[in-house]
Formats: C-alpha cells, structure tokens, sequence
C-alpha cells in the first residue's frame, strides 16, 4: 500500500480554506489541527470550523486534537462529521472509554503520542483505536525540524500494531528528505503542512512525496 498523503491546514491561508482544499484535492486526506492555547502554546480553530469543512471537504477529514478535556470536547468532533478523531493520550483521562464514544458517534478513533511518551503507553487501546499517530515534532506548530528518534518510535509501534487493522500516521517535519524514511519505518499515514503549502504547487508536492513514500 503506497503511502497515504494527509496535508495540515495549518499553513495554508485560513482567509481561503475552501480554495485552499481545492488546491490539495488529490490528497488522501485532509489534517486539521485543533489547538487550545492550554495543551499546547498555541490556539488555531475549532468546532464551528471544523463542522462546516467537514461538510464541503472533497477529502476524509483527519481532525488532530491538541486540547486539554478530550473526554469532554472529542466526541462533539465526531459527531460534527469528522471522518476520524486523534486525541492525545497525555490529555485523556479515560481513553478506553473516549475511544468507544468517539466510534459510537461515528467517527475513526486515534490516539496520538508526544515525542517523550513511549510507544508502549499504546498497548492496551489497540483493540480500541483505528489509527495511532506518532508526533515526530512536539505538538503546537508548523514548521519544526523533524525529530529523529521518531522512526525508532514508528518501527517499534508498526511491530506493536502486527497484523491488527490499525494505520500508523506521522505529524511534524515531513518532506522530500525524511519521507522515504518515514515509509521504510512503516508510516501508512503522513501529515505535511509545510512542505505542501509551502510549496508553488501543493498538488505537485503531493506526487512527489507519494512518489518518495512508494
Ligand atoms: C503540529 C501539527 C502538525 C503541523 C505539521 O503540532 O500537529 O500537523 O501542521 O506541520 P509541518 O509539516 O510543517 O511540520
Ligand atoms: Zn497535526
């Protein structure tokens, strides 16, 4: 399976996001960073936005949470439309519990590991989540050079993960250089804000970081 190609919003031009989604059509799916100014120095949009692009999004909608409370707010995104909902596992109180809440309002469950938390802190949720996102950058912006220890983490979590029916995504620091690292690691998933929006022609740098991740 070619690796799939998710493109964050977070530096596209928020002014535009309708245009700008055009310009990623060909993408697999399309990555939406939610942050609250508490779990990470940062605060981009939230559920009015991501509700209505879930509703004119030509793409699945890949909503990261970084927020404090997931137990609370995470299952209003599945149930405004997400297609799949990542929760940190740093900021979950119950995720066995939020996992199931979130497939009950019928989204995809993810749970997401900073760049300290072992892989092993995943165990006991693989019989409950669709996706497991390794951060390979610390949450909270775009732009940040790519943590190396992050593959180890990748092979470590693909063996984890063995022949269950879960994907494995990547966020922080993706471009033409680490992406055919990332794919060897096993990532079936790979975020990309700046490398894609920063680039001429989005849907361009979507071929070539396809091409790189084959
Ligand atoms: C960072 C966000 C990422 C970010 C990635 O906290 O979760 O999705 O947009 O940006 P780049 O690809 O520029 O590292
Ligand atoms: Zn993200």
């Amino acid at each position: 399976m070619p690796v799939e190609i998710a493109p964050s919003i977070l530096t596209a031009d928020f002014a535009n996001l309708e245009r700008e989604l055009e310009r990623i059509a060909s993408a697999d799916w399309v990555h939406l960073d939610v942050m609250d100014g508490h779990f990470v120095p940062n605060l981009t949009i939230g559920l009015p936005v991501i509700r209505r692009i879930a509703q004119i999004s030509p793409l699945p909608t890949d909503v990261h949470l970084m927020i404090d409370n997931p137990d609370t707010y995470a299952p209003e995104y599945a149930a405004a439309g997400a297609t799949s909902v990542t929760f940190h596992l740093e900021a979950a109180k119950a995720p066995v519990r939020l996992s199931r809440e979130i497939r009950r309002q019928g989204a995809k469950a993810a749970a997401a590991i900073n760049p300290a938390t072992p892989v092993a802190a995943l165990e006991n949720l693989l019989d409950e989540v669709d996706m497991i996102l390794i951060m390979s950058v610390e949450p909270g912006f775009g732009g940040q050079s790519f943590i190396e220890q992050s593959l180890a983490k990748l092979a470590q979590a693909k063996r984890l993960i063995g022949e269950r029916p879960i994907k494995l995504e990547t966020d922080g620091g993706a471009d033409r250089q680490t992406m055919p690292r990332l794919a060897k690691a096993g990532a079936d998933v790979v975020v990309a804000g700046s490398a894609i929006f920063g680039a001429e022609d989005p849907a361009a740098e979507i071929e070539v970081l396809r091409e790189l991740g084959r």
